[in-house]
């Protein structure tokens, strides 16, 4: 194996982010992403882990098939949305309708050179980071190419210092408010598609350039409630959970405010310390709890 700086067994670090020691990507590979053949109508879908991203990827396939008919294709939506940066499934190269829409957990300084054009439209998607780490500790427990964690408290801790798939979710978040000026970048809050999803669809689909009726919007926000997903074959990832890399589904709660069912006060406490030191003088403001 090439000499990769390990985190873990399961990760290695590059450019400050944590990647699959068990996909084939390697440093080499991910620089060569940089000069990657970028087409003006692409469209990026970019996120931290477990912010919401097969959510928007759903919301993506259906506002960008009706907008094109011709573009839909008989896949499911991570073939038809394809990872820029994981590559044990499939190719984002493989030959495919435009607009081509890529998914990336990537920070915007390793994403293709092309993206940072301003043309080329990306799609950010952020969640409270509480949320993020229950989402993604029970997701370190089902994908069978992270690291189980040892405990919630090891792994609460392993989250705040960045050691974690992808790193750290205050650098992923800082990092794309700060290449605003570099980018054509919407960013979606995923409580505010918890709370207002139809709200959400209109400014992506204005975004996007997409003029749907309101009945085609009132289907796609249908397609994509938490309920209907889940049992959607295409959205739902159950395929993949069916060739063994997921041991439990992948749509699993889908509210807002789930920490409060893992986090002590203690834990609490710490979390809003931290979270004050990293991001205290940066505009945003997270939403940690939606009443349902
Ligand atoms: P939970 O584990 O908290 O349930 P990602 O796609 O970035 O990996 O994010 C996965 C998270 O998004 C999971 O969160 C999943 O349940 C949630 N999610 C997926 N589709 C959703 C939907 N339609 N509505 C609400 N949450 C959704």
């Amino acid at each position: 194996m090439d000499s990769l700086d390990l985190v873990s067994p399961y990760l290695y670090r590059y450019k400050n982010v944590n990647l699959l020691v068990k996909d084939k990507m390697r440093p080499k590979d991910l620089d060569a992403l940089l000069d990657a053949e970028i087409r003006p109508t692409d469209i990026f879908l970019v996120a931290y882990p477990k912010s919401g991203t097969i959510w928007m990827q759903q919301i993506l396939v259906q506002i960008i098939g009706a907008a094109h008919p011709d573009w839909v294709e008989d896949v499911t939506n991570r073939t038809h949305i394809p990872m820029l940066e994981i590559r044990f499934l499939c190719d984002p190269f493989r030959p495919r309708p435009d607009p081509r829409v890529f998914r990336s957990h990537l920070r915007p300084g390793m994403l293709p050179n092309g993206v940072k054009n301003k043309q080329v439209k990306v799609v950010y998607v952020w969640r409270n980071p509480k949320d993020v780490l229950v989402s993604l500790f029970h997701f370190s427990h089902s994908f069978v190419m992270l690291e189980t964690p040892e405990s919630f408290d090891i792994f609460f801790q392993q989250f705040l210092d960045g050691d974690v798939f992808m790193g750290s979710w205050f650098d992923h978040l800082k990092d794309y408010c700060e290449a605003q000026d570099q980018l054509n970048i919407h960013f979606v809050q995923y409580e505010n598609m918890l709370k207002d999803l139809r709200q959400e669809v209109v400014k992506l689909c204005a975004f996007l350039g997409a003029d749907l009726t309101d009945e085609v919007i009132d289907h796609i926000v249908e397609k994509s409630t938490f309920r209907n997903m889940k049992t959607d074959p295409k959205a739902n990832y159950k395929d993949i959970f069916e060739t063994n890399y997921y041991t439990e589904p992948t749509m699993r709660k889908g509210i807002a405010g789930d920490w409060k069912n893992h986090f002590t006060v203690a834990q609490n406490e710490h979390f809003d310390k931290v979270f004050k030191e990293k991001m205290g003088n940066f505009p945003l403001t997270c939403t940690w709890e939606v009443k349902q």
